[in-house]
């Protein structure tokens, strides 16, 4: 059941709802605070190479049960340190959403600045990180399930085709699915695509 009720007198009040609209849990809500401030940062449990010297305080967490993984939530704050990087393509079977806080890190998007905001849906490819030299970069992520990344090494992109009335420089026709960066990030070498 998803709401708890409590009927008197023909009335029904809601006494409680469970922790999340996403939630593995039955369980009540209950209201979650934390003061970052005071939190250590943590090693990146959720992989066991490349990925775990990334930072994390979690914030929250709903785990998902086993076999389960599209239940269940995890908010957190997320630190590269200067200089981290991790040249792999990685797809989740979840989606993640994240705002970045501070410093900065391109990718095969872009780059992240303060204040740069994305929601990405699951199993789109996203990888070649690499955090700035100054201060790396932080974000408070979200993510719907539990972090279970899938890599991709020596990813590559074939097109083949001959332009019949076109440049094939200048008017190329943009494959579907190829990931779409704003022009104001700049030229792209096609890293990570
Ligand atoms: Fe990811």
């Amino acid at each position: 059941m998803g709401i708890g009720v409590f009927q008197s007198l023909k009335q029904i009040r809601v006494i409680f709802v469970p922790e999340g609209g996403n939630t593995a849990s039955e369980k009540a809500g209950v209201l979650t605070i934390c003061d970052s401030a005071k939190m250590d940062w943590m090693d990146n449990i959720y992989e066991g190479d490349t990925q775990r010297f990334l930072q994390l305080k979690i914030l929250y967490h709903d785990p998902s049960p086993e076999g389960q993984n599209e239940k269940g939530f995890i908010t957190m704050l997320g630190w590269a340190p200067p200089g981290w990087t991790d040249d792999r393509l990685i797809h989740h079977p979840i989606f993640e959403e994240a705002y970045t806080l501070t410093g900065h890190m391109d990718y095969n998007f872009g780059r992240f600045t303060p204040g740069t905001y994305f929601f990405r849906p699951a199993k789109v490819k996203h990888g070649h990180f690499t955090a700035g030299e100054e201060m790396g970069t932080s974000w408070i992520f979200r993510l719907d399930g539990a972090l279970i990344n899938w890599v991709t090494l020596n990813s590559d992109v074939i097109v083949k085709g001959d332009a019949v009335n076109y440049d094939p420089e200048t008017q190329a026709p943009l494959m579907a699915g190829i990931p779409v960066r704003s022009k104001s990030t700049g030229p792209w070498d096609l890293d990570g695509q």
